[in-house]
């Protein structure tokens, strides 16, 4: 089809006539007022090949809602590539913010787009403008904004799409809402904010403004590119036919709009082309999915190694430890204070985890101790680069945060990556300074203690008592430290006449104003952009500038960031947790939801949730059970606040009990979780999956959000009420085994209850259909556990057949020598092994489940009379391969 069919307009309408609407500037607007606003003209409507430009021209008296209607719009509609439209409107006159390339490079176009073959379709109608996206091959519908008029303001844009009724949508995170959202009245706000207790229906550190949207017939994903604060509204009341309708109203830049095609059949297909534009996910290093133990609280360094000690005593295998601001003299960033955090000290410490196989990583906030003329290195430095965000008046922006008050560096400012890269190489100098393995960076919503207006911030720093003094005393600095470890081995905008504090509509933002509790939406960046604009990427780019820091102290290697605040793209360099939870079952189980939007939606696939929960008092069966969920975490950490009990893994005999045996299995299946992470660097693929990824045809998938599959094949169904030991579980219609008995299940399609379900476990399910890569036994730490066999699980499908893949490399380097892929393919009793092999290893047993009755012949590599066993109640075959994994090799039974 030529471009000029697909890019047609469909309706002349007559410009329907409306008197000027004086609507008083309010937060709530009725919407019908709204779609009486008089909308565009679509006018020198010119194709060239697949892009379509036109002039948008304001359709009749302005309506002048928040600010006075622009006059002439620019459209630009292109389809990029067979799978996605890139849609822009501008304002024809005068520059305005965009996200710059600078922090998100967008996708290339795909030169040689075929326009025959793209699965999405633009149409248009003239006057008033409205446009629709549909599936080019079933015409259907996905977003129109029919009888909704496009509203662009210098404040304010709206555009507003009809969606069917209980429409399936995902995604516009970070929230703590269900996974699918509820229709019916939702106000997604995206306006990055340290959010303590995570409250539900507000907005949180993170802005992701992409959805994606399930229906019988695809997925489909939509990304506004926009760190402007917006409100996404979703209603279902508006009209009788209970339709649903999904809202934007932003209060600056541009529209920016990508629609992504997914795919018809496969939910994660979205998710891969939304990386195109998010970027694959950064891998990390191996021993990043080791158990990391942290807290807010450790008071000084004996507290630190006797954690590290007890964990060994316990047997739980502690991979990482960390350290928050404790460690900093007053709370200032790149010190270390010497009389409760000693550096000889501190440096034993760093040196035995490295000794043991172990690692460490420190926190480092933003912001920098406004501390002028006090020799503070950091501070001085900054300064002498001029690298504080600026105020309106052109001095530094001042915020309070931990150390009293503080400046915040600017990452637009160009010597801010030298800078910071020189603060991290000085203090984190692998020889002379801590020698840490990966960075946790925090408060960059940017965070403020200042409460709006801040005009006093040494008085509100003053009134919080910031910095604290310390109430304890300080150690003995010569106090022996691990005795007790025992057996452990291892373009600039013009904002004339804008208001960017208090801007005509304001978002629903729970922190109050724009510039509450953060850093004044004034505040001016080094390339003249404002925080109004560009707040929501403070974050991202402080994670891309400290990814870089930790490349430049080792080159060529992976590192693992962790971030609280991110935007899109973000999980291209990082990881994230998902902020200051409470030691709640609600936040245990949001967590889930949480989660999935993060790895499955947002290509922010590291991620986790502060295990037992922050905030608050944990109890021993909480963190039990949290303790098993947390093994499924990709990124699996125990925090906690400084004023909550102690709840590290070993203060209670069932909790051990639970990280032991979650751990357990974490470990066995870490090559297997490994190898998706490394596919989804590759492709974008989720390393989780909601249920109804997996069976997208299935209509009660699509709400379960307490359920979800680690890696494609671990059905993970936590228990997830207080104290229960039962829970309903989902099993969608296919064939399932338990992963503890690998005794085959039949899922019906129904919910089954599982009772019994002791404080130590979880249950788990693998898919049928898999080849699973596990390693034989689980070990104290990673460098340990890569040394370990394998073992291979066939659990075949309904169909009888089975598949999986394997890959090994060195586990830290960012460019490969030698990498191992295996691809293993199993049917009618014959599981075959092929692929590159290049990496040492050994599999030392294949188990076969669902063996109906026992083999009479069973072949392995390399000679004939194989050793195997078979129980016939489990319908297990177990088959002693000791295969080398250096060729591909063959298991056969009959
Ligand atoms: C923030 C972080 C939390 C940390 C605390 C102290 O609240 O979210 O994880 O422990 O700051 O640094």
């Amino acid at each position: 089809m030529l471009a000029s069919s697909r890019l047609r307009g469909i309706l002349l309408l007559a410009a329907p006539f409306f008197s000027l609407l004086d609507i008083a500037r309010a937060e709530y607007v009725d919407p019908a007022e709204l779609d009486a606003c008089p909308g565009y003209k679509a006018t020198d409507v010119k194709v060239t090949g697949p892009t379509l430009i036109a002039k948008l021209v304001l359709a009749g008296e302005p309506c002048n809602v928040f600010g006075n209607d622009t006059k002439t719009l620019d459209l630009a509609v292109t389809y990029e590539t067979e799978t996605r439209i890139h849609l822009k409107i501008t304002d024809a006159s005068s520059a305005r913010y965009e996200v710059p390339e600078s922090v998100l490079p967008r996708p290339s176009a795909d030169p040689h787009v075929r326009l025959e073959a793209v699965q999405l379709e633009f149409k248009y109608t003239t006057s008033p403008f409205s446009f629709n996206i549909s599936r080019a091959r079933s015409g259907e519908v996905l977003f129109t904004t029919t009888s909704h008029p496009l509203i662009f303001e210098p404040q304010y844009l709206r555009l507003k799409t009809t969606l069917p009724a209980a429409a399936n949508i995902y995604g516009l995170g970070e929230h703590t809402e269900p996974f699918r959202l509820d229709t019916s009245n939702t106000t997604r706000t995206l306006w990055a904010r340290d959010a303590y207790g995570v409250p539900r229906g507000t907005n949180l550190y993170g802005s992701h403004p992409v959805y994606f949207e399930h229906r019988a017939g695809g997925t489909h994903a939509v990304l506004l590119l926009s760190s402007s604060g917006m409100d996404v509204k979703l209603r279902n009341n508006e009209t009788a036919t209970g339709a649903t309708t999904l809202e934007y109203n932003v209060i600056g830049g541009v529209l920016d709009f990508y629609f992504l095609a997914g795919s018809e059949t496969d939910p994660a297909e979205a998710a891969r082309q939304y990386a195109q534009i998010a970027g694959l996910p950064a891998e990390v290093p191996y021993w990043s999915f080791g158990l990391h133990q942290c807290r807010y609280g450790y008071q000084n360094y004996i507290d630190v190694a006797g954690v590290i000690a007890n964990y060994s005593a316990a047997s739980i295998p502690l991979e990482t430890m960390w350290t928050d601001i404790d460690y900093m003299y007053e709370r200032r960033v790149f010190t270390m204070d010497p009389q409760y955090f000693p550096t000889a000290r501190m440096r034993e410490i760093i040196d035995h985890l490295h000794n043991h196989n172990q690692r460490y990583v420190l926190m480092t906030d933003p912001a920098v101790a406004y501390l002028p003329g006090q020799d503070y290195g950091t501070y001085d430095r900054g300064t002498k680069l001029d690298l504080w965000l600026k105020a309106a008046n052109g001095s530094s922006s001042l915020g309070v945060v931990w150390p009293g008050v503080t400046v915040y560096p600017d990452w637009f400012h160009p010597e801010v990556g030298q800078f910071w890269t020189g603060e991290f190489e000085s203090f984190y100098d692998p020889k002379s300074g801590f020698d840490i393995d990966g960075a946790w960076i925090d408060m960059n919503e940017p965070a403020s203690f200042c409460t709006d207006p801040c005009d006093d911030p040494f008085a509100q720093a003053a009134a919080q008592n910031l910095p604290p003094p310390r109430t304890s005393p300080p150690p003995n600095q010569d106090a022996a430290i691990f005795s007790q470890q025992t057996h452990a081995k291892r373009a600039a905008p013009s904002y004339a006449g804008e208001d960017l504090l208090h801007p005509p509509y304001s978002i629903d933002n729970a922190a109050g104003t724009l510039s509450s509790r953060t850093a004044s939406a004034d505040s001016v960046h080094a390339n003249g952009l404002v925080e109004y604009d560009t707040h929501n990427l403070y974050g991202t780019m402080m994670s891309v500038a400290t990814h870089d820091a930790m490349l430049a102290r080792r080159p060529g290697q992976r590192t693992l960031v962790i971030t609280r605040s991110t935007f899109v793209g973000a999980g291209h360099k990082v990881g994230k947790w998902l902020g200051d939870n409470l030691s709640s079952w609600g936040h245990y189980r949001t967590s889930i939801a949480g989660m999935l939007s993060m790895a499955s939606l947002f290509q922010v696939p590291m991620v986790g949730s502060d295990i037992c929960g922050f905030g608050d008092n944990t109890t021993e069966t909480l963190c039990a059970r949290w303790a098993t969920l947390g093994a499924f975490y990709p990124f699996m950490r125990n925090h906690n606040s400084d004023i909550s009990i102690s709840q590290e893994f070993y203060r209670w005999p069932s909790v051990t009990l639970a990280a032991r045996h979650a751990l357990d299995i974490r470990y066995r299946l870490l090559d297997y979780f490994y190898t998706a992470f490394h596919r989804a660097s590759v492709d974008g693929s989720p390393v989780l999956n909601p249920l109804w990824f997996k069976y997208p045809k299935d209509t009660s998938t699509y709400g379960i959000d307490l359920q979800f599959f680690f890696g494609d094949s671990i059905l993970v169904s936590p228990v997830t009420d207080e104290n229960a030991t039962s829970v309903s579980i989902y099993l969608p219609k296919d064939q399932f085994y338990d992963f503890e008995t690998f005794v085959p299940v039949d899922g019906k399609g129904e919910h089954v209850t599982l009772s019994n379900i002791d404080f130590t476990d979880i249950p788990l399910h693998i898919r049928g259909g898999a080849v699973l890569p596990l390693r034989a036994k689980s070990a104290m730490t990673t460098t340990e556990l890569r040394a370990q066999d394998f073992q291979f699980v066939v659990a075949p499908g309904g169909d009888g057949t089975a598949a999986g893949m394997l890959y090994i490399d060195d586990g830290v380097s960012i460019t490969q020598q030698k990498t191992t892929s295996a691809k293993m393919v199993y049917a009618k009793g014959k599981l075959s092994v092929s692929g590159s092999f290049d990496v040492d290893a050994k599999v030392a047993s294949v188990l076969f489940l669902g063996v109906e009755k026992a083999p009479t012949t069973v072949s392995g590599p390399g000679y004939t009379q194989p050793t195997f066993s078979y129980d016939a109640e489990r319908k297990v075959l177990s088959v002693e391969t000791n295969a080398r994994l250096d060729g591909g090799f063959e298991v056969t039974f009959s």
